[in-house]
């Protein structure tokens, strides 16, 4: 028997209606027009994942520049329900890491998730990310409303650098990232949200 392949490909005007819908299916949450403008001139940030050539998930991130960090947030990654457990999420992390990697000039990658989405959690935690902060109320209309936000720090130069060029203190080093991730992610929560509408009940 042949194997089924995974494949990932561009965001398109040709297209874009194809991801609209995987996101309207996989997410709970709506996101608008302005949203999708922007993921379709974000180049490898934004991607169609087609299993057998079908379309059945996708994945939109963004660059994060607050707080004096550089980091990628995931906005959305998510597949069809009946395609889940195939290889498929794999296939958009990986992709994600690649992009950092070869970009090699970012902290972290991060994301949010409702607090009860245990199958993300786990996902996400394989591929060494962490819940760094739980937000109280992230969500404006779906329940439970509090997200945890999941944070993978990346071993890149510019992480080293910063360390390197630190005179204090590991601890305090520590703190500070915790300090700025949580004020990064309170900025961030009014990012993210601003494309979209809490208005759809969770899926
Ligand atoms: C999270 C999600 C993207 C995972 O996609 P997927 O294609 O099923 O993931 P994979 O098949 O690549 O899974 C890789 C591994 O992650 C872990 N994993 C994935 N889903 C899991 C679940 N529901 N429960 C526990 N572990 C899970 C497993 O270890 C799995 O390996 P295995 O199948 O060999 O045991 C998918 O469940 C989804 O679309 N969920 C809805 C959208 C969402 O919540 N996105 C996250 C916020 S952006």
């Amino acid at each position: 028997m042949t194997r089924a392949s995974i494949e990932l490909g561009d965001v398109t005007h040709h297209n874009l209606k194809q991801l609209k819908k995987i996101n309207t299916v996989v997410f709970p949450v709506f996101y608008n027009d302005k949203f999708y403008l922007e993921v379709l001139d974000s180049g490898e940030l934004t991607k169609l994942a087609y299993y057998n050539d079908i379309v059945v998930g996708g994945v939109c991130s963004r660059i994060d520049s607050s707080e004096n960090k550089r980091r990628l947030y995931i906005m959305t990654l998510g597949c069809l329900y009946p395609y889940r457990r195939l290889g498929i999420g794999t296939k958009m992390v990986q992709h994600i890491l690649n992009y950092v990697e070869r970009d090699g000039n970012f902290d972290s990658i991060f994301l949010h998730v409702q607090v009860n989405n245990e199958g993300a959690i786990e996902f996400y935690k394989k591929f060494g990310f962490e819940i760094v902060e739980t937000k109280q109320q992230y969500y404006k209309r779906i329940e439970p409303a509090d997200a945890h936000v999941l944070q993978k720090t990346l071993n890149t130069k510019r992480n080293n650098n910063n360390n390197n060029n630190s005179s204090s203190s590991t601890t305090q080093q520590q703190t500070n990232s915790q300090n700025n991730s949580s004020s990064s992610s309170s900025s961030q929560q009014v990012n993210g949200l601003d494309n979209h509408t809490n208005a759809k009940p969770k899926a």
